[in-house]
């Protein structure tokens, strides 16, 4: 019994060497997303969470050292508004004879990217056949790396709105997948898409730059129809999130009582209050216009669309401005995949160049996305938080580009880059 107890302490010490995964990572500095400040300390990370945050952890011969002395570690980043699947490549409407299959495998590499860039955490928001909750799965089966997702399954819209697809004649009769009229039909949508894995629901709200004869200024569904959908996801613990530039189909989005407002680019002061009278977050992706505008011809983007870009871009940046310095809740999302995938942090250039200042805008990519996506152990260097870290080289407050070079990449413990 005696040599038993004995041995004890020994077993345990080894259990923790094979299995525990320690690693020390030692970074120039960190910075607290919250409070803004920079602080000197270490990051212990064990089994995938982080142990402890404090200055000079002795350091154990079990513990892999990551020596980043040169580098600004910070939460990873969050994007609440990307498109993963499919092949940014394709010109124009190529995507129509892309099939899921292959736009899947274009979704692992462009979740890759992603990740690389210091992405850690995004959501999804549409994709056909539901290859966003196959991406998401394999992810999290650790088939391939990636962020791990949040996803919407075909985002349910209107016949003929922004959220179907009206380029084929009525010969073929296509629709996309989730078109659903009237409040029954979009409540069976949203079981279905629930039925199939998915994590939230989009909806289109108005009608989209991208999509052929829809009009950006014009409401899509009716609010009975919004509050259906609302009622129903939110019943099945799903958070909804409305793509909507135009004001009528924000104010009714709102009104239905959604999460997150995409885009929100024709808001005024009135309904932003509104917002932040309820709580909805508003993802502004102020970045993609220039790449739109600037691109898009060559990209083969129908001039209809840039017709429409050159309308939204300018107001939704004025717009974005307004809503920040009236104190409106602020996500951050870029519509990744229009541009390519891992160039998410350009967008941070632009937000701090239309009001926010640089933490402000980091706070929006990593606590307030957080706070969107309803987790709350992602989003800070924090003792039990999940161990989602990137390091820069130089300090992110002096110059907020230097997020578009992540050299250092920590997923859930593990190294990715
Ligand atoms: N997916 C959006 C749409 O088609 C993209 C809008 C991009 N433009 C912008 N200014 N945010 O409507």
């Amino acid at each position: 019994m005696k040599k038993i107890l004995y041995l004890i302490p020994f077993l345990i010490f080894i259990h923790s060497v094979a299995y525990s995964q320690a690693i020390l990572i030692k970074p120039k500095q960190i910075l607290d997303v919250r409070s803004g400040k920079l602080i000197n300390a270490d990051i212990l990370v064990e089994s995938g969470v982080i142990k402890k945050v404090a200055k000079n952890i002795p350091i154990k011969s079990e513990y892999e050292i990551i020596d980043l002395r040169d580098m600004t570690a910070l939460p990873g980043l969050m994007d609440a508004h990307v498109h993963l699947t499919g092949n940014t490549d394709l010109k124009g409407n190529e995507g129509i004879s892309e099939s899921s299959y292959l736009a899947t495998i274009y979704g692992v590499k462009n979740a890759k990217e992603t990740l690389m860039a210091g992405f850690t955490t995004v959501r999804n928001v549409g994709a056909s056949n539901y290859s966003d909750v196959a991406l998401r799965d394999g992810i999290e089966q650790k088939a391939i790396v990636g962020p791990t997702l949040l996803v919407s399954g075909p985002p349910l819209g209107i016949t003929g709105g922004h959220c179907d697809s009206n380029i084929l004649p009525a010969e073929y009769e296509y629709k996309a997948q989730g078109v659903a009229d009237g409040p029954w039909e979009v409540r069976r949508k949203v079981r279905e898409n629930k039925k199939y894995g998915v994590d939230l629901i989009k909806y289109c709200a108005t009608g989209g730059v991208m999509s052929k004869g829809t009009n950006v200024n014009n409401r899509q569904y009716t609010l009975d129809e919004m509050k259906a959908i609302v009622d129903e996801a939110h019943t099945l613990g799903m958070k909804v999130a409305a793509h909507a530039h135009g004001l009528q189909g924000i104010r009714m989005a709102i009104e239905a009582g959604v999460d997150s407002i995409e885009h929100s680019s024709l808001i005024d002061q009135e309904t932003v209050n509104y917002a932040i009278s309820k709580g909805v977050f508003l993802t502004m992706d102020i970045y993609v216009s220039d790449y739109i505008l600037g691109e898009g011809a060559k990209n083969g983007i129908p001039e209809y669309s840039l017709e429409k870009e050159r309308i939204v871009g300018k107001k939704q940046r004025e717009n974005f401005k307004m809503a920040f310095e009236s104190g409106a809740k602020m996500a951050f999302g870029t519509d990744a995949g229009i541009y390519p995938h891992g160039k998410n942090a350009r967008q941070f250039k632009y937000m701090v160049q239309w009001g926010m200042t640089p933490i402000e805008a980091i706070q929006a990519s990593t606590i307030n996305t957080a706070e969107l996506f309803g987790l709350n152990n992602i989003g800070e260097i924090k003792e039990s938080f999940d161990a989602d870290i990137v390091a820069v080289m130089g300090n992110p407050l002096d110059d907020i580009t230097l997020l578009e070079n992540i050299d250092f990449v920590m997923k859930e413990g593990q190294i990715i880059k």
